[in-house]
């Protein structure tokens, strides 16, 4: 690995980058794979047959809208609900129209990383749905977390669908949490999905679809990489590989080097030397059971109050409240 001294690193992403590539073993953020490509990739991978933790978060809120927003307990009060990681909102759209059914006097507040989301979110609604107050912010979990007492002062439901918590590893999943609950007010509530432990195969063939889509998600970091900072990685060289592991609940996802290369990412000044099957480590996707979300939950000061399945119990939302 070769580097200029003098390399004066601006962003974060070509911080993060060069920490990872410069790291033994090899690692880069999932949180990398979002641009605009990245961002459509995800939506192609939420179509995928094999990619089944949207459907069955879908059927939950098909079936269960009613009980769901009956369990927010809001019928007196108007309330903020709020959503991290918000994406095209298709899935929340059912829960706006059950509130807008039950005339419950509420504001939707959809929060994202990317701009495009928010923009699109906004706007769709405005469209078909006129009657819902839409307040849409940019920003990241942990940093919106810190405005999140200023953005609403009445009772408070926070949404993270999609099982995107499974995307921290635990230690940073409670601190999330705890940040989430310290921001929170005795009634407020969080309503979070988590996809549960289920049969390893199917768990892999979702994060391994047979079009290729996620191994193209996977490479965009390297795209991006490309792009944004100069660099020369032949993604032809490299190949995704996914791993579920039953006991810990986890699917990490990796990129491997087929042979032996050197990369040049002209911006960092780096060169990047990979062994033939050397990988580079990109994503966590945490897979859970009542248990662990107890024990995630009692960590952080909070508990469970209610939660809601699919009939093959594949994925869970859970209401959680402060204990
Ligand atoms: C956003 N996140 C919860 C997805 C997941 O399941 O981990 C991202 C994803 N990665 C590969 N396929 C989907």
């Amino acid at each position: 690995m070769n580097s200029k001294d003098q390399k004066v690193l601006i962003s974060t992403f070509e911080k993060e980058v060069y920490e990872g590539l410069t790291a033994f073993p090899k690692y880069l953020s999932s949180k990398y794979f979002y641009d605009e490509v990245g961002d459509e990739l995800f939506q192609q991978i939420m179509a995928l047959p094999e990619y089944y933790l949207t459907r069955t978060e879908y059927e939950i809120f098909n079936k269960h809208s009613e009980k769901i927003i009956q369990s927010f307990d809001t019928i007196k009060e108007g309330f903020d609900l709020i959503e991290l990681g918000a994406g095209d909102g298709k899935k929340t759209k059912i829960l706006l129209k059950e509130l807008l059914k039950q005339k419950l006097d509420f504001a939707y507040m959809p929060i994202d990383i990317s701009q495009n989301a928010v923009d699109g979110l906004v706007s769709t609604l405005q469209n078909e749905m006129p009657n819902v107050v839409v307040q849409g912010q940019v920003g990241e979990y942990f940093e919106v977390l810190d405005r999140l007492k200023q953005l609403s002062t009445r009772k408070k439901v926070v949404m993270v669908l999609g099982s995107n918590i499974g995307n921290l590893l635990h230690p940073r999943a409670i601190q999330f949490l705890k940040k989430l609950g310290s921001a929170m007010n005795p009634n407020d509530l969080i309503f979070m999905g988590f996809d549960q432990k289920k049969h390893p195969q199917k768990v892999l063939d979702a994060y391994n679809d047979k079009t290729g889509v996620t191994a193209a998600f996977n490479k965009n970091v390297l795209a991006r990489i490309n792009k944004e900072l100069d660099g020369n990685f032949d993604l032809d060289k490299f190949m995704h590989w996914e791993t579920y592991d039953p006991e810990s609940g986890t699917a990490k996802s990796y990129l491997v080097s087929k042979e032996k290369q050197t990369v040049d990412i002209n911006n960092l000044s780096l060169q990047v030397h990979f062994e033939a099957w050397e990988s580079v480590h990109t994503e966590i996707s945490q897979k859970y059971d009542d248990d662990i979300v107890k024990w995630l939950t009692k960590e952080s000061g909070l508990k469970i109050v209610n939660s809601f399945s699919d009939t093959n119990n594949d994925y869970k939302n859970y209401l959680l409240a402060k204990a």
